[in-house]
């Protein structure tokens, strides 16, 4: 077993705080699309990341794995404390301007409808299919300069980087309880399909929806401008894109592509004595 198998993966005890006045209206360097979009996806987290947890849970006694039954005690941690943090940035961002709340609720809505319509296998797919997304964007993020350099120097920044670490941590588990409760290939990659297409279509009809909503949106080359610059954005570029497909083929593991080196470089950054959120770790 390689090293990547048999990593521990635990939850860290962090906090982050979001000020009144502490965030500009738009938080993302001043751009209309980015700020809404990240608004949006960080609205769908804390029911999302529920969702996942309970499509885990719901097979945690058939794991017989010492090391994947403690992954999953692991990734349960991560994603709860996501879910928290997710929250606490949801209700700033909502006093702000963003829809959050609404979209939060419609999250819950079409998930719960995803629960009553589909077998646990399949929405143990989907959420297996979720994290390779939440996971190729989150080690976009973290393996990019330009990708950081979008995000500025706020606390949303750190939130982010902290979220994408752990993302990358445990990629793999969702997919190994998967595996291990004999998940076939045919409904991993159909399942895949049938998430890549709701989930790119939500992304962007809901973004469209709250940059509707933003008075600011309103001024047509602020928004040309913004909406441009998307093309060269660091999380559609072609090598994200193909990571995103590798899912589709027969075989594939989160392992395939190795996540070591990004780990160990970003741990003694972000969380060592001097590192980057050193003041957000509860000690
Ligand atoms: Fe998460
Ligand atoms: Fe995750």
């Amino acid at each position: 077993m390689t090293d990547t198998h048999t990593r521990a993966v635990r939850a860290r005890r962090i906090h982050f705080d979001y000020p009144e006045g502490g965030l500009d209206r738009h938080y993302v360097q001043g751009d209309l699309v980015m700020s809404h979009l990240v608004a949006y996806l960080s609205s769908t987290f804390p029911e999302g990341e529920d969702f996942f947890v309970r499509s885990v849970r719901h097979y945690a006694d058939q794991i017989t794995d010492p090391v994947l039954k403690e992954q999953v005690k692991g990734f349960v941690g991560q994603e709860v404390t996501h879910g928290r943090e997710h929250t606490a940035l949801n209700a700033r961002l909502q006093q702000m301007g963003y829809p959050t709340r609404l979209n939060e609720r419609l999250t819950r809505m079409a998930l719960r409808w995803d629960e009553r319509t589909f077998s646990p296998l399949t929405c143990l797919a989907m959420t297996a299919a979720l994290e390779h997304f939440t996971a190729v964007l989150a080690e976009s993020l973290l393996g990019d300069e330009d990708a950081q350099a979008l995000l500025g120097a706020t606390e949303v920044r750190k939130m982010l980087l902290w979220h994408a670490y752990e993302e990358s941590e445990h990629r793999a588990v969702a997919f190994d309880v998967y595996r291990a409760v004999g998940g076939s290939e045919r409904r991993r990659i159909w399942t895949m399909r049938l998430v890549s297409s709701t989930f790119a279509g939500s992304v962007v009809i809901s973004t469209a929806l709250s940059l509707f909503r933003d008075r600011a949106a309103y001024n047509p080359v602020r928004l040309a401008r913004s909406v441009w610059s998307l093309r060269r954005s660091p999380f559609v570029k072609p090598a994200v894109r193909r990571r995103i497909r590798q899912y589709f083929t027969v075989g594939f593991h989160p392992n395939d592509v190795d996540n070591t080196d990004l780990l160990n470089r970003w741990q003694p950054e972000l969380f060592g004595e001097t590192g980057q959120l050193a003041a957000n770790m509860r000690r």
